[in-house]
């Protein structure tokens, strides 16, 4: 009876994996990369993730496997075992490495915050050091890095106050940051990356304010990443008109982040709020349509030359972080709880020109 179970069970995932597979691949229909943050361990040791990662993406992200509280733990310990691992997987798989993120408020480890604290000009030097090794390690792996995540304020104008790098460093630490990475390796594609620019036109301004003002001193940026979390209500006018703007920079274009929710937050942990309890085929459909305009607008407005590609926070229902981090239960991805493409999918792959 055991026997004939396991048989069932085989014979199921395979089919399962295999009706899974049998869709086409998005990054053979878009002429732009197309990628998906990952969770190292839990990936690696599944099987149908593993196919639909290989089969639908040549640009992979680590979801948290880079950030610095994971390469940089304690003092005077960096850690490259798993990068290095993520890497041979890349490397075996033809795919992008993308590096997110060397400086963000969020992964910095509470030992550096607690020294710069006691030290705020001992920042500066770590700082420098951090980049240099971790970019100068993989210079000419890693393809290109969020370099600063949310610099700015979650909502309205100005800077991000509320970030030890701020506090020890003042503003120019973003500049700084750009620096030191550009000299680890000059050919690295660095990106400024940030959620929300997309709608709050306060936040885009600010952070425009300081890109440009980049351009205009030779800070080597060369990107700007629209992290691109957005909610079903979000008005494509405005993407649409951020995009637009961003793009006439002349900068690379990153969507780094996407995923298309139904319900809301307030940009903090545990901070969901349940609008829908469920998902109804109406709303399925209303996605794929969002997911297409997001396709349309990106490669309407973004020359050719500047796009470097569509990366979504996770493909799938069962794993997006969104449920997670705001305790929600939302369905924010092309493909649903039980790793089935969904109209998302389909809405995404037949908005892509071919290459
Ligand atoms: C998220 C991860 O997906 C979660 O697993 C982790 O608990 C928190 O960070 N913006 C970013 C990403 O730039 O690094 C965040 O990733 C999601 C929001």
């Amino acid at each position: 009876m055991r026997k004939v179970f396991f048989t069932l069970f085989l014979a199921v995932d395979f089919f399962c994996s295999a009706q899974q597979i049998q869709v086409p691949s998005l990054k053979e229909a878009a002429g732009f990369s197309i990628g998906s943050s990952i969770r190292f361990v839990p990936f690696m040791q599944d099987d149908v993730l593993r196919q639909l990662q290989a089969h639908h993406f040549d640009s992979y992200t680590a979801g948290s496997d880079m950030k610095m509280y994971q390469i940089a733990p304690r003092e005077d310990v960096l850690q490259w075992a798993r990068v290095d691992s993520i890497v041979a997987y890349t490397q075996k798989h033809n795919q992008r490495l993308f590096g997110h993120t060397l400086i963000w408020h969020s992964a910095t480890p509470r030992w550096v915050e607690k020294k710069a604290k006691k030290n705020p000009k001992w920042l500066d030097g770590f700082m420098k050091h951090y980049i240099q090794t971790y970019v100068g390690r993989y210079k000419g792996i890693v393809d290109g890095w969020d370099v600063v995540n949310e610099g700015f304020n979650t909502k309205g104008a100005g800077y991000r106050t509320a970030s030890i790098w701020y506090e020890a460093m003042g503003e120019e630490y973003i500049e700084k940051a750009f620096r030191y990475a550009h000299e680890a390796d000059p050919d690295a594609v660095l990106f400024y990356n940030d959620f929300n620019i997309e709608r709050d036109t306060l936040k885009f301004n600010s952070m425009m304010k300081m890109v440009t003002d980049f351009q205009r001193r030779g800070v080597p940026i060369s990107g700007i990443g629209f992290q691109m979390h957005i909610r079903m209500d979000i008005p494509n006018e405005v993407i649409a008109y951020t995009l637009q703007r961003a793009a006439d920079t002349g900068l690379q274009i990153h969507l780094s982040e996407v995923d298309i929710i139904f319900n809301t937050h307030d940009d903090s942990k545990g901070g969901g709020v349940q609008l829908y309890d469920r998902l109804t085929e109406s709303m399925r459909l209303k996605q794929a349509q969002k997911y297409a305009d997001l396709v349309h607008m990106y490669q309407d407005i973004v020359p050719k030359s500047q796009q470097y590609g569509i990366t979504f926070w996770g493909f799938n229902d069962r794993d997006t972080w969104i449920n997670r981090f705001f305790k929600l239960r939302d369905w924010p991805c092309i493909y649903d709880e039980q790793l089935n493409p969904k109209p998302a999918f389909y809405g995404f792959l037949n908005a892509l020109d071919a290459p």
